[in-house]
Parts: structure tokens; sequence; C-alpha cells
């Protein structure tokens, strides 16, 4: 797609002639800079939206209009190490066989575990913590800026991404925000929706009997842990104190205190989605269970109900009575069961995702 130097310069000066009289371009480049050499948008082809059957309808932003070309552009950033100064990608930190997370704590997030990447479209709170509420093109922007600190200059001179931002963005003057918008369109459609589970609340497929038995756990009082990790979305996309530490010893435990300042919210965190999870190989914020048997294990008996702003989810009457849920070894394996049922073969392994 390389353009020749000259056809460039000739590109160029029509772009120039055309500023010059004002001719409104059909990408309506809202960058308001000159962008010499771009000939303004071509024509695209719509992304065909398919909201997944009994999920909520996910809210697209009508700035950042949803085409197969911006979205393969933001595949092509998402693979590309030239964002980073350090020979990172996105990649390195979310790998689509995981659920596009990965092992190990990220030590340029002081110990956080790497986030699985599913089903984004539907939240307006991100990160562990939720120090970001706004839109995927908002997580975009902090990730270019604040973690790769993408050198734009750089970026810039990358003629193939000054003629793919000019043909499906309208303008060649990349900036953070404009970048922000190709990723945020990729970042949406990683829709994971084709699990057993899913194919079990659509009547296509039947659970094995542990599998059955674990969901009534997950789904009723017994485990209850659909309060906040509801019916297909599996998160609530909402922050609870889950009663994983009483004292607080590293920083990030604190969690969403470490963003507001509110006393309410220490060791707050935000429900993360249980898709896929049985491909992560670490747990919670700071990937402290190795195993899904450790967190049922939490659950099960070593929630620390005394803390002051523990979910009351955590410390209802029977819980406080039993001293946690009071789950046999088979119930545990049970629920293990049923969390399995959420893995999505199709999302691990889709060629669409792919580079
Ligand atoms: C060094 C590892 C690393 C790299 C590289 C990385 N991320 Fe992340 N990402 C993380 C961690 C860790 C978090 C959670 C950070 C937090 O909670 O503060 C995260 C969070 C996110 C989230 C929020 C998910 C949610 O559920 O709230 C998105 C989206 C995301 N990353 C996308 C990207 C994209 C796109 C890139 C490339 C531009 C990228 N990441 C590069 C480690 C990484
Ligand atoms: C009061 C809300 C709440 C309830 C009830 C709840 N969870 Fe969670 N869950 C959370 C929060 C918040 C986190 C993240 C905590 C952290 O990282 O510090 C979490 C984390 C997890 C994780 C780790 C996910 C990951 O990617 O690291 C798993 C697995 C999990 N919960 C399963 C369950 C199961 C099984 C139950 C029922 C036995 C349950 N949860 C009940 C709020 C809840």
């Amino acid at each position: 797609m390389k353009l020749h130097n000259k056809t460039y310069i000739i590109a160029g000066v029509v772009g120039l002639l055309s500023a010059a009289i004002s001719c409104k371009k059909p990408g309506n480049n809202n960058s308001g800079t000159s962008n010499t050499g771009c000939n303004g948008q071509v024509e695209m082809t719509p992304y065909d939206w398919v909201n997944p059957p009994r999920f909520p309808q996910a809210e697209l932003p009508a700035d950042n209009v949803m085409y197969v070309e911006r979205i393969a552009l933001g595949k092509k950033l998402f693979y590309d190490t030239r964002l980073s100064n350090n020979g990172e990608n996105c990649e390195s930190c979310h790998k689509q066989s995981m659920g596009f997370s990965a092992k190990d704590v990220s030590e340029f997030d002081k110990g956080l575990q790497k986030m699985p990447l599913e089903n984004l479209a539907w939240y307006k709170n991100f990160m562990w913590s939720g120090r970001i509420v706004g839109t995927l093109e908002d997580v975009m922007f902090a990730e270019l800026t604040k973690r790769f600190k993408t050198d734009f200059t750089k970026i810039n001179e990358i003629q193939e991404y000054k003629d793919l931002f000019c043909k499906y963005y309208g303008t060649d003057n990349i900036t953070p925000e404009l970048m922000a918008k190709p990723l945020a369109q990729f970042m949406r459609v990683l829709v994971t929706k084709n699990s057993k589970y899913d194919r079990y609340t659509l009547g296509l497929e039947k659970f094995n009997y542990a599998e059955e038995q674990g969901s009534n756990i997950f789904f009723t009082e017994k485990g209850d842990c659909f309060h906040c990790h509801p019916v297909l979305l599996l998160t609530d996309n909402q922050f609870h104190n889950n009663g994983l530490d009483s004292v607080y010893a590293k920083d990030i435990d604190k969690g969403r205190f470490n963003f507001t300042g509110i006393a309410a919210d220490m060791g707050v965190f935000r429900t993360p989605n249980l898709r896929n999870v049985a491909l992560r190989t670490e747990y919670m914020h700071d990937g402290r269970f190795k195993t899904l048997e450790e967190v049922v294990d939490f659950y099960d008996h070593q929630v620390h109900m005394g803390v002051k702003n523990v979910d009351p989810i955590m410390v209802k009457p029977t819980k406080l009575q039993n001293n946690g849920l009071k789950l046999t070894d088979i119930e545990k394996q049970q629920l293990i069961a049923f969390l399995k049922t959420l893995t999505d073969d199709d999302f691990t392994t889709n060629s669409y995702f792919k580079p």
C-alpha cells in the first residue's frame, strides 16, 4: 500500500490545494491541522455489529463509527511493537490463547495482574481499580500515552500508517487521540459468546451433572456468586470489596481507594469478567491465587468478614453463622466444573483476531 514518493508529492499538492479552497472532505477531518499528502477518507465497509443473543445492547460511540477497515487498522496497531519503545506490543501482555490476558503480574503496573480483554464493549469502568471511567477510546489513550509513551514523531514517519489513517480517518496527522480510535474498535470486537455456557443458555448443548450442579451453586444463594458475576456477562462491572484482605500490605491492594481517596473504597475492585477464567494462570488483582481451587477455597472459608467495608453479600447471616459457604469438596469441584464451561475456544482461536 506504500505510495511512491512522487505520487505522495502530487497527492500532497492536491491535498494542499483542496485545503486552500476549503473543500470539506468526506471523512470530516476534525484534527484541524494541515494534512499534507492526505486526500481524505475513502469509502469503507460498515461493520455489522451483531449483539449476541440475550446480551444487553452494547453502546457504540457515534464519534468513532465502526468499519471493517478501521478494525483491521486497530488490529495491526495491537500487534505492532513500534508503538512502544521497548519492543513490547499489546500482545506481550494480552494473549489471545489466554482470553487476551497473560501469565505473571506486570512489573510496570506495580504488580497488577495482566487483564483479559473480552466483552469490553459492555464496560464503562475499566482497570482493576476502575481508575478509568469512560470509553475504550479513553483506555487506549492511556495505554498509548502512559504505558507505551508512544513516540508520535516516529509514528508519523511511518508512511504506511500515514496512508492508512488518511484513508480511514481522513487525516494523516497521527495523534494519540486518533490512534486510540482504531485500537478501541479492535477492543470492541473482542466478543466472547460461544462457550459451552452460552450454548447451554441457548438450549443448544447440555451440561453434565457436575456442571449443572456447579451452575446451581454459582447462580443461587448457596455460592452467591451471581450478585457480582451475573448471568451472561459474568461481571456487573461495579465495585466491591470481596474480603480478600484485612491488611492492605501492598499499595495495589488498596484498589479503588488509590484513585478516589475515600475510606469506603479501601480494598474495593471492579468485578472481573469470569469468561475464559480457566485459561488464566493467576487470579485476583495481584495474581495471588494460582488455581481455581485456591479461588474457591478463598470464597468458601477465607473471606475476611470483619473488614468494615466488605460487601454485604459476603457477610449474610448464614455466612457469618457458618463462617463461610461451607461447600463440600464435591461441591467445590462442581463449582469449578461450571467455571470451566465459560471457556470459549472460538474466541481463543478465532483467526479474525490474529495478526
Ligand atoms: C506490560 C504489560 C501490558 C502491555 C504491554 C499492555 N497492557 Fe493492557 N493492561 C495491562 C495491565 C496490568 C492492565 C491492568 C492495569 C490496571 O488495572 O491498572 C491492563 C489493562 C488493559 C485494559 C483494560 C481492561 C479492563 O477490563 O478494564 C485494556 C483495554 C488494555 N489493557 C488494552 C491494552 C492495549 C490495547 C495495549 C497496547 C496498546 C496494552 N493493553 C498493552 C498490561 C499491559
Ligand atoms: C461481592 C461481589 C462478589 C461476589 C459475591 C463474588 N465475587 Fe468473585 N470477584 C469479585 C471481585 C471484586 C473480584 C476481584 C477482587 C480482586 O482482584 O482483588 C473477584 C474475583 C474473582 C475471581 C478472579 C478472577 C480473575 O480474573 O482474577 C474469580 C475466579 C471469582 N471472583 C469467582 C467467584 C465465585 C466462584 C464466586 C462465588 C463463590 C464469587 N466470585 C463471588 C466480586 C465478587
